[in-house]
């Protein structure tokens, strides 16, 4: 069901930009720039108000970009418009996209939001090319263990400048994202640990954060 999102545009801008979330983000996006081939079709699932966009516009041929939310993407086209870049209101479940017709599908700290992963995961397998790739940035938990310890770190880590409960991300386990991606037709490839990256972003705290990517098994 579409509903609105429950964290409006603006606020989402201030939330980044008070946590540098947004730099950090940005530098995210130029891992995904560099995994992506030069002239391929990509579609974003969840694209929020577009930073991803406003960084590998430049190298791919178009853009899809769609999030449920109107005030991110009219966000979105405020800050990060290109030509080649078509946002729009829809579900990440339910694109409307034609069957077989990208290169890539990304979703950027976007899949957390459902309940239903594998509706996302099975959209994405059925709009993505043969030889299409499916690119996850999203907090990812080594096990569960790390999963369970992770409310502890978050506490102390950032009790002083979030609602910690509230804004606490969910950490999804590295076992489960594959065992979707299997199920759901993919082979995955690789994953890459983006936490330590550049945590100066982050005001010299870890955000929890990798980058999956996942290749379409061909269908007939
Ligand atoms: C945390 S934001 C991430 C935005 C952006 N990709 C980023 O990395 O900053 C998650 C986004 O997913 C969108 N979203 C949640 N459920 C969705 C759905 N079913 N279809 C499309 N977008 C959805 C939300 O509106 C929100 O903008």
């Amino acid at each position: 069901m579409m509903k609105d999102s429950v964290i409006n545009g603006e606020d989402a801008r201030i939330f980044y930009d008070k946590q540098k979330h947004y730099n950090a983000q940005k530098y995210d996006a130029t891992r995904v720039y560099e995994l992506i081939k030069p002239r391929s079709t990509l579609v974003d699932f969840g694209c929020g108000f577009g930073y991803l966009e406003g960084v590998i516009h430049k190298k791919v041929r178009h853009i899809f970009a769609i999030d449920e939310s109107k005030a991110m993407i009219k966000q979105a086209k405020e800050h990060n418009y290109a030509k080649n870049i078509t946002y729009m209101v829809g579900d990440a479940a339910d694109s409307g996209l034609p069957s077989r017709s990208t290169d890539f599908v990304i979703m950027s700290f976007s899949l957390h939001h459902t309940s239903d992963k594998s509706k996302w995961l099975r959209e994405a397998h059925r709009i993505l090319k043969n030889d299409g790739s499916l690119i996850i940035i999203d907090r990812i938990a080594a096990n569960r263990l790390a999963q369970l310890a992770f409310p502890f770190y978050w506490h102390f880590s950032y009790k002083q400048e979030h609602k910690w409960k509230e804004e606490m991300p969910k950490l999804i386990l590295h076992d489960k994202i594959r065992e979707l991606l299997k199920r759901n037709g993919f082979r995955f490839r690789s994953m890459k640990n983006l936490t330590f990256e550049n945590h100066q972003l982050f005001k010299n705290k870890y955000y929890p954060r990798h980058v999956v990517v996942a290749r379409k098994i061909e269908t007939g």
